[in-house]
């Protein structure tokens, strides 16, 4: 059960433009440790409060049809952390799926995954491969976890594979387009993200959707990701409505 239905909605929500809500948004969830530090708690219980931020989140985001929200959960560098913070993140991730799955699933959630998956412990790539084909045929938000993901190791590996299939005479060097270096993504058949947040007021990508993010408009707002909450959202959906758009051009494709 998600609890829309006996939450008051804000006063402050009748200010978000229904008609341009963003299709996707990722997120850059920053700042459990330093979330921790400030309280005097071990960093693990910064990435718990963070589980907690997410949840919201992913209720939130469903509640207000976003279509796709994709979450930078484990990047390619995280494993240089130390291997019992690593153990932790791990360990979360699979609490997590096992936990939230029925949840999502009865709220029509599509898990996906944007990374490397066979380099994850057994343990979570078995919850996640659970999670993705038990909601592969939901009609809600798709949950897009970026685990393991890295926006270069992404484009390695489409170009490797664009490649091969260049050297397997399948296509013609220039036939490669756009269409198709997506078609070779992690995030292949999803938008691209309309609004990317990052919290903890860090104003850098990190490698995070280095393809896909050429007109995302970028928010980055103070709060630590565990602080982050409904309120905040809605907040950075706002400073996203009031961006003027233009993808190269001029505003609204008019003169
Ligand atoms: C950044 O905080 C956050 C991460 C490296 C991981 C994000 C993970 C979660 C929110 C929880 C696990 C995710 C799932 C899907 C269960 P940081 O540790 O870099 O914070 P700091 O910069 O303040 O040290």
């Amino acid at each position: 059960m998600w609890p829309w239905q006996s939450k008051k909605i804000d006063e402050e929500e009748t200010e978000l433009n229904q008609d341009r809500i963003p299709a996707h948004v990722a997120i850059i969830m920053d700042g459990n440790g330093r979330w921790a530090k400030k309280r005097g708690l071990p960093r693990a219980l910064g990435h718990r409060a963070g589980v907690e931020a997410l949840r919201d989140i992913v209720q939130e985001c469903s509640r207000l049809e976003i279509k796709v929200l994709t979450v930078f959960a484990f990047s390619t560098e995280n494993w240089r952390r130390p291997k019992e913070e690593v153990n932790i993140l791990m360990a979360l991730l699979t609490e997590y799926l096992k936990g939230e799955l029925k949840e999502l699933h009865d709220n029509q959630v599509i898990v996906r995954m944007s990374g490397v998956m066979d380099e994850l412990p057994l343990d979570a790539q078995s919850e996640l491969k659970k999670a993705i084909a038990q909601t592969r045929d939901n009609q809600g938000l798709i949950l897009n976890l970026a685990l393991n993901y890295g926006g270069r190791a992404e484009l390695i590996q489409a170009i490797r594979q664009v490649s091969a299939e260049v050297l397997k005479n399948n296509l013609k060097i220039e036939e490669i387009n756009e269409d198709i270096v997506n078609s070779y993504l992690y995030t292949a058949g999803l938008p691209d993200p309309d609004l990317i947040i990052r919290t903890s007021g860090e104003h850098r990508l990190s490698n995070f959707l280095l393809w896909q993010s050429s007109y995302a408009e970028i928010v980055v707002v103070p709060e630590y990701w565990p602080e982050f909450g409904i309120e905040t959202l809605h907040q950075a959906i706002r400073v996203y409505q009031q961006r003027d758009r233009r993808f190269g051009g001029i505003k609204d494709g008019r003169e």
